[in-house]
């Protein structure tokens, strides 16, 4: 299809904006008033629109409820200090999005129709961008795979979706976390750079029993022998010690994160050392054991820095520091900054919608 005309728009008569405080809402509870569709069938995407937000009508044959063919994004709008709207690195979501997509054998997202339906969707519901304290839009693109069929196959059919919602902090308060040494998130050669449904259905199970245990999260470590840390829950794990930021390296089993790359480059032009490398749970615990200032942090979309108050390795519980004056928090603050016009966005990583 030809992505660069105007996609076609179906306004809702009645916005579910009156009444609404947009700025105090539970994470991902309610939807912005419109979504953005496409359909995929024939080998290319067709039929782009934008509609009133809607529930879906699938065959229960559908293809993505039997073997797990979803992938989505997960990104953020911005309220500006001039009242306009930025959407932080489209490019780079996009490109990790079609990743995801090639992974899972799904049919690739043209950038004009990823970036053209997000812009349009957001301009249409630009007044669902919140302005409060750590609010934005919550913009979540999927794709999903239709066609009618119990047989185990690649599917021929997908639906691809972008539905927002406006969300204020992920976690209310630092995360206690334990190092999970029986379950795994991803092993190598498999989906854990994805970001693909079944991902976060495996992750459910051991984070309910650490829940249960008295944990917010776990820290994931490698499928081969428990020894190196991965990811913390549903983000990227980072940590300041001795003045280093220390961050598992990128492999197979590990998400690109956006986050984790927008800190990694925040920190660089700092002149602060950065280490992209394995990190074991032995060095950790030293490192912890020893009494200097450890800050942990998780970096993701959703929760930008959550930190982490306290590491349990085995019968062992660390605290780590989280302060106000930590480090981590300073990247919050620059990001917010910079996504805001606070700040120059020198990197170009706003996709600005003027208002
Ligand atoms: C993120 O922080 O980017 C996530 O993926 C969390 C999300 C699943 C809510």
């Amino acid at each position: 299809m030809n992505t660069t005309t105007t996609i076609p728009v179906h306004r809702t008569t009645e916005s579910r904006l009156t009444g609404l405080d947009i700025n105090n809402l539970p994470f991902g509870k309610v939807p912005a008033d419109h979504l953005f569709i496409a359909r995929y069938s024939g080998g290319e995407w067709r039929e782009a629109r934008i509609e009133p937000f809607h529930k879906l009508t699938l065959s229960p044959f559908s293809l993505c409820f039997h073997y797990g063919q979803t992938v989505f994004e997960g990104m953020k709008a911005f309220r500006m200090e001039n009242g306009s709207i930025s959407i932080f690195r489209l490019q780079k979501h996009h490109e990790r999005f079609n990743r995801s997509l090639e992974r899972m054998g799904m049919p690739d997202i043209p950038y004009e129709l990823f970036r053209e339906g997000m812009r349009q969707l957001i301009e249409l519901d630009s007044q669902w961008v919140p302005s409060g304290k750590d609010t934005s839009l919550y913009i979540r693109p999927f794709v999903i795979a239709t066609e009618e069929k119990l047989g185990v196959k690649i599917s021929d059919e997908y639906l691809f979706l972008i539905v927002c919602t406006p969300v204020g902090a992920y976690y209310a308060r630092p995360l206690r976390v334990k190092v999970e040494t029986e379950f795994i998130r991803a092993a190598d050669g498999g989906t854990g750079f994805a970001k693909c449904g079944g991902n976060y259905g495996g992750a459910f199970l051991p984070t309910q029993r650490a829940v249960a245990d008295g944990f917010d999260q776990v820290l994931w470590t490698d499928a081969q022998n428990r020894e190196f840390i991965e990811e913390s829950g549903t983000m990227n794990i980072m940590f300041l010690i001795d003045n280093i930021l220390i961050t598992p390296a990128l492999s197979a089993t590990i998400l690109d994160g956006v986050t984790r790359d927008s800190i990694l480059q925040l920190a660089r032009a700092r002149g602060i050392k950065i280490q992209e490398r394995k990190v074991s749970i032995r060095e950790l615990e030293s490192a912890l054991q020893s009494g200097t200032r450890a800050e942990a942090f998780g970096a993701g979309t959703a929760a930008v820095v959550a930190p982490i108050e306290s590491i349990t390795i085995g019968a062992e519980t660390y605290g780590c520091y989280v302060e106000e004056d930590a480090v981590m928090f300073s990247f919050k603050r620059e990001l917010q900054a910079l996504r805001t016009g606070k700040a120059d966005d020198t990197w170009g990583w706003n996709e600005v919608i003027p208002v």
